[in-house]
């Protein structure tokens, strides 16, 4: 095994996760939050969206770097009033903060029924879906806006130059005897990060989710990594934009936390995420069939006649559960820039190079 990649490797998830854990520990982490940093970062990539998994640690390192992600920091209550939490992330990993902020949410939600969570300026929160199948785990059903906060890089509908966020919505429902359905995607078109990662490997972007610094349609994933920058559009013209628009306000101005808007712009290396989460107890509606209704439209739209080039219908959250099979048995893929750039931030976490070239040669 060469220790310069030139191609796409697999690397077993337990081994990726391990060496997450020994770049943050070695940044200063403490083992708990290695932990949830390398739980979250992993779960992202057997999920499918790489996006928000491993190669996220080189951004999170520059922002350490700027002084802007805040190691060993936890998620603090502001504000109490029963049923409505405020909880300040103060710039501590998301992964932390947003595990802490859906614990105070689902004990909470147990014992009133629902309970609203405001989360504000937590560093990258990750993909959100991890937040719905944590209040999942518990038995709740969630809903989550979130906004990337002063960070825009989507225009409005009708509009040419980069105003918000790829602002993502989550919602989720837990099932007795089966994994929860679990809706989450950016609000944008495609996640910024898919063009970082088809950037990386130097392929196109499909047709209909990019424009130029001058508005004009393109599938070059540069134009959101070079100057002059474009922009990505919304999902479902005025619909998708719309949606973007709804988790800006509730995740960024009901939180507590801020909006995007000129004085509110952030070129430091930060992401910072505000989220909403509305966690229920569906035990608290008065539905004993709510299960067996789910599990009949679930067969119901499984039995439709398939179009051509589908071989099954799935309902949201079976994708990543479908990854997750495969990518656990036959590892993780990472690009071999991806695995540069990861390597390049081990260094700068002061991790020793013999241990970072241990971590290369598990690559397969
Ligand atoms: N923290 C942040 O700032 C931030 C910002 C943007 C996106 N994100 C995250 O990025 C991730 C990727 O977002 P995305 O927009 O690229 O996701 P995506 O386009 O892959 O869509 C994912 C959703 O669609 C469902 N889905 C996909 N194919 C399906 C099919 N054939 N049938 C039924 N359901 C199907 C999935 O189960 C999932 O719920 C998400 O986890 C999101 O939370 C995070």
């Amino acid at each position: 095994m060469s220790t310069e990649t030139t191609r796409e490797s697999r690397i077993a998830p337990d081994t990726l996760h391990a060496y997450v854990r020994a770049i943050w520990t070695h940044a200063g982490s403490t083992p708990r939050e290695a932990e949830l940093v390398a739980d979250h970062l992993v779960m992202a990539n057997l999920s499918g969206h790489d996006s928000h998994g491993v190669g996220m640690i080189p951004r999170y390192m520059a922002s350490l770097a700027d002084n802007e992600l805040k190691l060993n920091t936890h998620a603090e209550i502001v504000r109490d009033v029963g049923a409505v939490l405020t909880i300040d992330g103060r710039k501590g990993f998301g992964q932390v903060v947003a595990h802490e902020a859906m614990e105070h949410g689902i004990e909470r939600a147990k014992k009133l029924g629902v309970c609203a969570v405001g989360l504000r300026n937590a560093h990258h929160i990750g993909r959100i879906g991890h937040w719905a199948e944590q209040c999942a785990a518990a038995g709740l059903v969630s809903f989550h806006f979130v906004n990337v906060a002063g960070d825009p890089l989507v225009a409005p509908f009708g509009g040419i130059d980069r105003r918000f966020g790829t602002n993502p919505f989550c919602a989720a429902f837990p099932r007795e005897g089966n994994a929860p359905i679990v809706l989450d995607f950016a609000t944008a078109g495609i996640a910024y990060g898919k063009t970082r990662v088809a950037y990386n490997k130097g392929v196109k972007v499909a047709p209909g989710y990019l424009i130029d610094h001058a508005g004009v349609p393109t599938i070059e994933p540069k134009v959101m990594h070079e100057a002059p920058f474009g922009s990505l559009t919304a999902m479902g013209a005025h619909k998708g934009y719309g949606l973007a628009a709804m988790c800006e306000i509730f995740g960024g101005a009901l939180s507590g936390g801020f909006t995007t808007h000129a004085d509110t712009l952030d070129t430091t290396n930060a992401i910072i995420n505000c989220m909403t989460s509305v966690i229920v107890d569906p035990n608290a509606f008065d539905a004993p069939n709510a299960q067996a209704e789910a599990d009949a439209f679930v067969q119901w739209v499984k039995a439709s006649p398939l179009a051509a080039g589908t071989d099954r219908i799935m309902v949201p959250g079976e994708p990543e559960q479908a990854r997750r099979a495969d990518l656990n048995v036959n590892g993780i893929p990472i690009d071999p820039t991806t695995w540069q750039q990861i390597r390049a931030a081990a260094g700068q976490s002061g991790m020793p190079a013999a241990a970072i070239e241990e971590f290369v040669q598990a690559l397969k």
